[in-house]
């Protein structure tokens, strides 16, 4: 049976670190960590993820700034918004939470925010220094670069020699989640819903990630005995064994058969999901330390 990565204590750990990290600076005498979260309209889903992001931000001794901006906010008024909180020296991280109201243009949005405190990793800048390796200015999106962590935790650092299949091309996960495992040495193949024989590609895998967003997508059979396996989906279905009406989550592997043959696996809840908002702390902390001038800490 496979060992479970417990993404729940890595997460803690980063959280930790961050706690130390911010104690540290206020030590030093540098301003504190500050991340402000954005939210445009009532997405109920969207709530929960920045409700707990701003209480994690608390809990790490950050300064935090929640927005809450009606449904009918214009992309004027965003614009504004992050330009002021770009000019503002206590906000070292500004997440603006996706999806936005269908008449805003986030693409916009995002180029909008300062690379210096994209703490999402998602404009153009950042995105480039990750793809050309400069790892050591880039902000690296929250979910891939937990997802790495919990990697480097089974394999250690350099991942030379080994194959990595990563399934789904989004820019939020696919695509980051390969340059990383690219600067890591790996041999890395992105497949994706118009790959041929995606099973026989799958088995070719030490590190398989999934992140496509299908429920139990990956199969027992298509995994590699002894592969490293990254489940980032989270699907809610229907559960009618637990009664009438109730759901469950669970990932794009079908966890039970595939724990039997990989070598470590990640669990849904517990696994990457934890990790996405610890990364988050840790990329806000990084920006406060190279806006004091001082060396950024490395996870
Ligand atoms: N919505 C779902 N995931 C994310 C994320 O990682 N960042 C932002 N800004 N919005 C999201």
């Amino acid at each position: 049976m496979a060992e479970v990565i417990d993404g729940k204590s890595v997460a803690e750990d980063v959280v930790q670190k961050v706690k130390a990290l911010t104690a540290e600076l206020s030590a030093r005498g540098a301003t504190r960590p500050g991340l402000a979260v954005v939210i445009v309209g009532e997405d109920p889903a969207s709530q929960v993820y920045v409700a707990s992001k701003s209480r994690t931000a608390k809990e790490c001794g950050f300064l935090s700034l929640q927005h809450t901006l009606p449904a009918e906010t214009t992309e004027e008024q965003l614009l504004k918004i992050i330009g002021d909180l770009n000019a503002d020296p206590s906000v070292h991280g500004i997440l603006v939470q996706l999806p936005l109201p269908g008449h805003i243009d986030s693409g916009k949005v995002i180029q909008t925010i300062a690379p210096e405190k994209d703490v999402d990793g998602f404009h153009f800048i950042n995105v480039g220094k990750l793809g050309t390796g400069e790892l050591e200015t880039a902000f690296v999106p929250c979910t891939p670069a937990g997802s790495m962590l919990l990697i480097e935790r089974v394999r250690g650092k350099d991942l030379s020699g080994l194959n990595a299949v990563v399934v789904g091309r989004s820019n939020i996960v696919g695509k980051p989640m390969a340059n990383l495992l690219l600067a890591a040495n790996c041999t890395v193949t992105i497949a994706h819903s118009r790959t041929k024989d995606l099973p026989a590609l799958a088995r070719t895998a030490d590190i398989l990630v999934a992140a496509v967003g299908r429920p139990e997508m990956v199969k027992g059979d298509w995994v590699k005995p002894g592969a490293t396996v990254i489940d980032v989906g989270i699907n809610r279905i229907p559960a009618p064994e637990k009664g009438e009406g109730k759901s469950r989550l669970v990932g794009d592997v079908a966890y039970a058969e595939s724990a039997k043959v990989a070598g470590a696996i990640t669990p849904v809840p517990g696994g990457v999901g934890p990790m996405t908002i610890a990364m988050l702390m840790a990329n806000t902390v990084a920006s406060a330390y190279l806006a004091a001038g001082l060396k950024r800490p490395s996870f």
